[in-house]
């Protein structure tokens, strides 16, 4: 017996199971949709102590009865999932200094998962788990570089082989990071769009699995967990969440899990949802600004621009032709939140700011949720009694060449005469005055 089953969210067809949604090639056998809800026999109830319980040395520990697996054996982790919800005073203070007097920020930790330190390391684990159970083999993703490294690390836990499609511009250490377990790399010429096309001729072409991208059962159920963990760790649920888009399960996860727990009265509002996009690869933000400014006109879900192989500072981020924006901006809308984008130039002088003044050395996503944030706060989007929680979906061990550009304050020397004595709070001056026109 199956515990959960699969529900077509366009027709309502059930599957019975993922081994039956494999056979189907992960789509309704029905109207072909790829986009099925997973739904538990679990009483929903019991969650609510599962949740403060906390007891399991993982997510898929944890929430084993509310996620697709039927036998606790086939659990493939490396303890993700149970990462800090933290207090960002430096952030806070700004709203502060904004104006408003009871507004707080949270950041979400997810650079500090176990696995490969972002927070795609909980959709991997899940879908190795589902994958094991169900007796699959071999597996291919097309990705723009974090997904990749996780399912690569992942899916070699489990033993099974994966093939990966990257797309021209990924990083190199995206490269090596699925490489060296042993996993195939596909660098296709061309852009994510272009990688994602051949890895589904190569799925089709061999009879493969292709993982079914931001709708995906397996890492809309894995995500969804977050909002148990904000609720066990935080006082009061966000009112804002902030994250960087490429192609958006984040809401679509939240939404899921606050759907399905909507009776247990643990959570009364959901959050408003601001997305951010890199400057350089932003075609969800431009299809938003467009509708925001004419009313929402009939149809404007389906309204966005394609970008061809857009190069951006921020690989991870370069969907150019945000199939999912439909979903996506639907759900942002709903929640009264917002997508805007923020200026690729300043990445830096950001991750600088933020390792400064906290110690957290964030990756370039999350540089763009950041100041996503900060513009955010300019444009009145953050108010007054606000709960934010700002996603820092992965550190800067994800991009040694970002890193590298972070250096900002060595001085070269000859002899003892080059040199002068050193006072750092000289340097907090120099990086918040960057960042000036945020705040004033
Ligand atoms: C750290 C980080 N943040 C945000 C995103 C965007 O996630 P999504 O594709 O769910 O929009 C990614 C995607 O790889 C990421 O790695
Ligand atoms: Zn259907």
């Amino acid at each position: 017996m199956s515990k959960y089953k699969l529900k077509c969210t366009k027709c309502n067809y059930v599957t019975p199971d993922y081994k039956t949604w494999f056979a189907n090639n992960q789509k309704c056998p029905e109207c072909g949709s790829n986009y099925s809800k997973v739904e538990y026999t679990e009483d929903v109830d019991e969650l609510k102590n599962i949740i403060y319980a906390k007891q399991g040395n993982s997510f898929l520990d944890i929430y084993f009865d509310y996620l697709p697996l039927n036998n606790r054996e086939n659990i493939v982790t490396e303890g993700e999932g149970l990462i800090p919800v933290e207090d960002c005073h430096t952030l806070t203070e700004l709203t502060k200094r904004a104006g408003l007097k009871n507004t707080e920020v949270f950041i979400y930790r997810n650079d500090k998962n176990p696995g490969t330190g972002t927070f795609k390391d909980v959709a991997a684990a899940m879908a190795a788990s589902v994958l094991k159970e169900n007796g699959i083999k071999e597996y291919c993703i097309a990705s723009t570089g974090n997904i990749a490294t996780a399912f690569a690390y992942y899916l070699a836990k489990a033993g099974i082989s994966l093939s990966v499609f990257i797309p021209q511009d990924a990083l190199m250490a995206n490269e090596a990071e699925v490489s060296v377990y042993g996993q195939r790399v596909y660098r296709v010429k061309g852009d994510y769009a272009k990688a994602k096309k051949i890895a589904a001729e190569y799925a089709a072409k061999y009879n493969i699995l292709m993982s079914g991208g931001n709708v995906d059962p397996a890492r809309v159920e894995a995500k969804k967990t977050m909002v148990f963990e904000w609720i066990r760790q935080m006082d009061t649920f966000p009112t804002v969440y902030i994250q960087a888009l490429s192609g958006g399960t984040g809401p679509i996860a939240i939404d899921k899990a606050l759907d399905d727990i909507k009776d247990l009265h643990l959570v009364e509002h959901y959050p408003r949802y601001i997305m951010v996009q890199p400057s350089n690869c932003d075609p969800m933000t431009q299809g938003w600004e467009k509708a925001k400014a004419n009313g929402f006109p009939e149809g404007w879900e389906t309204d966005y621009p394609i970008l061809e192989s857009p190069i951006t500072a921020v690989p991870t981020l370069a969907t150019g032709n945000p199939a999912t924006y439909p979903i996506i901006a639907s759900l942002v809308k709903k929640s009264k939140g917002d997508i805007l984008n923020f200026d690729e130039a300043e990445i830096y002088d950001i991750a600088r700011l933020v390792a400064y003044e906290t110690g957290v050395r964030v990756g370039p996503a999350s540089t763009i949720a950041l100041g996503g944030f900060l513009k955010s706060l300019k444009q009145g989007l953050i108010k007054d009694n606000d709960i934010v929680l700002i996603n820092v979906g992965e550190g800067v061990r994800r991009a040694p060449d970002f890193k590298e550009k972070l250096i900002y304050t060595t001085v070269e020397v000859d002899s003892i005469d080059d040199c002068e004595i050193f006072d750092r709070t000289k340097i907090k001056e120099q990086l918040w005055s960057k960042f000036d026109k945020y705040i004033n």
